[in-house]
């Protein structure tokens, strides 16, 4: 097909040799089946700012470092120069993620490069070399559910550890091959650590990943992987190796009722006392 003038600059580059087909429009990017070399691989252009919602954009940037002070006082700013920082801090960060989470053990596509908006990686396939199906056009046995479920919640684990929550994770942002499924689409990973919202994405990424896969293995709607983990992370006691079981408890501490019964028993007693000895003070023999 005729080259889409936002991946030309990938060509002059020699970095893309030709684009075949338009794969995806999504509401954040389109996404491109290209050739580089004797290699098929997928190319996501990111849209525009303005296409975005920029709201939404504020609640995930929560937290997140900009290395560079003059970048984020423009982007305090909110001026022509920030916004087009915040653009680009927003596309690099898909590509930081998949490095740091490819090096953390999670699958994700391979990822090659990130230039001018265009971010370059793996295009993930199945075993016919055609592209991987979303985990949403699947379905599978309770036994596979069982199991995929478990490799997903061990790569959410491993992007904790590795101080990331997805913040998207959906059946739409997963795609599945014969070695089960890969994470997708992470423009908008958050901070675990730095934004006060990755407690609750945390639990709606989970969530999500519960219900689907619980249509399948209906035991899986009550597991309570999201409490568990945070618990974990925020006790320093996550790590990659954790083995997570589901299932979790509010430590109680069992209710003392017997000193608790002394205690009211002896403010009762006390204020016996003294209503008596407001009775003899009023009533002096
Ligand atoms: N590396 C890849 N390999 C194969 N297919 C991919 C890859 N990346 C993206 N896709 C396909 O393109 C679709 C859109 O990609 P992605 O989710 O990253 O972008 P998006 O614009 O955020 O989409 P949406 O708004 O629909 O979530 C995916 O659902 C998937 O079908
Ligand atoms: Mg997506």
């Amino acid at each position: 097909m005729k080259t889409p003038k936002r991946i030309q600059p990938l060509v002059e580059a020699g970095l893309v040799d030709e684009v075949l087909r338009r794969l995806m429009s999504g509401k954040e990017a389109d996404v491109f089946v290209v050739r580089c070399g004797d290699e098929i691989r997928c190319a996501k252009v990111y849209k525009e700012a303005a296409k975005r919602s920029f709201k939404k954009a504020a609640l995930y940037q929560e937290g997140r470092k900009v290395r560079n002070s003059r970048r984020a006082r423009a982007m305090e700013k909110g001026s022509k120069f920030g916004r087009k920082q915040q653009e680009e801090t927003w596309q690099s960060a898909e590509v930081d993620a998949l490095f740091k989470l490819a090096n953390a053990g999670v699958r994700v596509p391979q990822p090659h490069i990130c230039l001018e908006g265009v971010l370059l990686m793996e295009l993930v396939t199945d075993e016919d070399g055609d592209v991987a199906s979303r985990l949403s056009d699947v379905s599978m046995s309770e036994e596979q559910a069982l199991e995929d479920h478990a490799l997903v919640m061990h790569y959410v684990k491993l992007m904790l550890c590795a101080g990331l929550v997805h913040g998207d994770l959906s059946e739409f942002n997963v795609l599945v091959n014969q070695d089960g499924p890969v994470i997708i689409d992470l423009p908008q990973a958050v901070d675990a650590a730095g934004n006060n919202n990755a407690r609750s994405m945390l639990e709606r990424d989970i969530e999500n990943m519960n219900h689907y896969y619980g249509q399948f293995a209906p035991e899986l709607l009550n597991a309570r992987y999201a409490q568990e983990m945070w618990q974990l992370f925020e006790d320093g006691e996550l790590t990659p190796e954790t083995e997570l079981t589901g299932q979790f408890k509010v430590e109680e501490v069992a209710a003392d009722v017997d000193s608790i019964m002394e205690e009211i028993k002896a403010a009762m007693e006390e204020e016996q006392e003294r209503l008596e000895r407001i009775k003899d003070a009023n009533n002096p023999e």
